[in-house]
C-alpha cells in the first residue's frame, strides 16, 4: 500500500499546498525575464564575460576533452558526479547562461516556452538541478520519472554505452526519491529565487510495488502530492524496465488511467502521454482516440526501444535503447501521430545533430527533447539546434 503524502520537514518552511506558491504558469516570456538583474557595475559585466567565455570554452571542449574523460568512468556514476556538479554549480549557471531569443519563443498547450529544445526524462530523474537546465540553454527540462514510493530501481550496472553506435541501453528501473521527497526539494526551491524561469514538466510513473490493476492510484497519488509543481505533467506508460508498465498503453487500462487524472486535474495543468515507439499503428490509433476524449494536452514520442537490431548482437542486454539506433522509428512514430491528429507532440528519440532535430520539427514535433544526444554532444547541442532553427527562419 503506497503511503505518501507527509508533511515537509520544518525547516522546508511552508506545506506543499502553501499560498505562497507562484503558480507555474506565473512565468514570464522568455525576453521579458530577469535572467540578469541589472548588471550595473562593471564588476558585474566582467563577471557575466567571463561566465560566457568558460560557458562557450566548456561547450567547445566537450567532445574533444571532456566526453573522453567522463567516457572512463562507469556510467552511472558519472551521471552522478555530473548530477552533483549541476545541482551545485545551476545557480551560477543560471545567472550566466545564454541569454533567450524571442524569435525562439513557442506557444504549446498553453504554455510559453523560451525555445523548443528540452531535457527528457530520466537526466534529472530527482528534480535536484532544475536552475542548471535553465543555465544550460534548454527551453524546458522534465524531471522524473517520479513514482509514489521512493525505490531503488534495478541491480547495477544498468546503464550501458554503445560509443561506435552513439547509443545507450539502459535498464535502470525508475529508481528515484519518491514524490513526497521530492515535492518538498521542489518546495524549498519555489522559496528561493533560483526557480528556473522555463516550464518544468514533471513525468510520473507506477511504484514497482503496486500491482498493475493498482497502478491508476498509484499515478494519482504523486499526480496531487506534486500537482502544483509542474507546468505540465506526463504519464509515462512506455518505459520497458518497470514489469508490465507497458500494458498501460492499452486501451482499457489507458481509458481509467486518463479518465482518473483528469477528473483530479482541478488546476487544468497540461497532461501528456509518453508511448513506446514498438507499437503497432492500431495501438497508436486507439491512444489517439483517447487522447481526443479526455482531452489530454499532447504526446511525447517516443520512449527506448525494446528492439534492438539497430546494435550488434553483443551489445544486446535486457533495457530500453536510445540514441541514433532509434531515430527514424521515433520520427516514423511522430508523423504516423501528426498525420492523423492536431494534438501536439513532443519529438524525443536519436536527436544527436541540428540536422535530426529540425527533421523532428519537419514531421510535425511542436517541441523536441534529448538525452542520449547530450551525453554524445554536450551542451552545445542545444545551441546548435537553436541557431539551425534562427537560420531556417
Ligand atoms: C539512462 C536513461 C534513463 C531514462 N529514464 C527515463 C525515465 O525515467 N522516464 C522516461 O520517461 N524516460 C526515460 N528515458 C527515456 C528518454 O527520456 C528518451 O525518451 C529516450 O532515451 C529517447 O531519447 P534519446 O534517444 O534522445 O535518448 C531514459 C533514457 C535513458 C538513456
Amino acid at each position: 500500500m503506497v503511503v505518501a503524502g507527509q508533511a515537509c520537514s520544518q525547516n522546508h518552511a511552508g506545506s506543499p499546498t502553501s499560498p505562497r506558491l507562484s503558480t507555474p504558469h506565473e512565468w514570464e516570456p522568455a525576453a521579458r525575464l530577469p535572467y540578469r538583474r541589472a548588471d550595473s557595475s562593471r564588476h558585474c559585466r566582467a563577471a557575466a564575460v567571463a561566465g560566457s567565455i568558460i560557458f562557450s570554452t566548456f561547450m567547445n571542449l566537450y567532445k574533444e576533452v571532456i566526453r573522453p574523460f567522463l567516457f572512463l568512468g562507469d556510467p552511472e556514476s558519472v551521471h552522478h558526479l555530473a548530477m552533483d556538479v549541476l545541482s551545485l554549480f545551476g545557480p551560477v549557471l543560471q545567472r550566466f547562461g545564454p541569454t533567450p531569443d524571442p524569435r525562439l519563443e513557442r506557444t504549446v498547450f498553453g504554455l510559453r516556452f523560451p525555445n523548443p529544445v528540452g531535457l527528457a526524462a530520466g537526466f534529472d530523474k530527482n528534480g535536484v538541478a532544475l536552475p542548471a537546465w535553465q543555465g544550460l540553454g534548454f527551453g524546458f527540462a522534465e524531471i522524473g520519472t517520479i513514482t509514489a514510493r521512493a525505490q531503488p530501481g534495478n541491480p547495477k550496472p544498468r546503464i550501458f554505452r554503445i560509443p561506435q553506435y552513439r547509443a545507450l541501453i539502459n535498464r535502470l528501473g525508475f529508481n528515484n526519491d519518491g514524490c513526497d521527497a521530492i515535492a518538498c526539494r521542489l518546495q524549498r526551491l519555489k522559496e528561493t529565487t533560483q526557480w528556473p524561469k522555463i516550464p518544468v514538466g514533471i513525468n510520473l510513473g507506477k511504484s514497482k510495488v503496486t500491482p498493475l490493476a493498482e497502478a491508476t492510484a498509484d499515478y494519482l497519488l504523486s499526480f496531487e502530492r506534486l500537482q502544483h509543481f509542474g507546468d505540465y505533467f506526463v504519464l509515462n506508460v512506455s518505459s520497458p524496465n518497470t514489469p508490465g508498465l507497458r500494458n498501460l498503453q492499452d486501451r482499457a487500462a489507458l481509458d481509467e488511467l486518463l479518465g482518473h487524472i483528469q477528473r483530479r486535474n482541478t488546476a487544468g495543468r497540461p497532461v501528456l502521454v509518453k508511448i513506446a515507439p514498438d507499437l503497432q499503428w492500431e495501438a497508436i490509433e486507439e491512444i489517439l482516440a483517447l487522447v481526443e476524449e479526455h482531452k489530454i494536452a499532447g504526446l511525447i514520442a517516443t520512449n527506448t526501444t525494446i528492439d534492438h537490431s539497430g546494435v550488434p548482437e553483443e551489445n544486446h542486454t535486457q533495457g530500453g535503447l536510445s540514441g541514433a539506433p532509434l531515430r527514424d522509428r521515433s520520427t516514423e512514430i511522430l508523423r504516423f501521430i501528426t498525420s492523423r491528429s492536431k494534438v501536439p507532440v513532443i519529438a524525443v528519440g536519436g536527436i544527436m545533430s541540428a540536422d535530426d532535430a529540425l527533421q523532428k520539427f519537419d514531421a510535425g514535433a511542436a517541441l523536441v527533447q534529448l538525452y542520449t544526444g547530450y551525453i554524445y554532444e554536450g551542451p552545445g547541442l542545444i545551441g546548435k539546434i537553436n541557431r539551425a532553427l534562427l537560420r531556417r527562419g
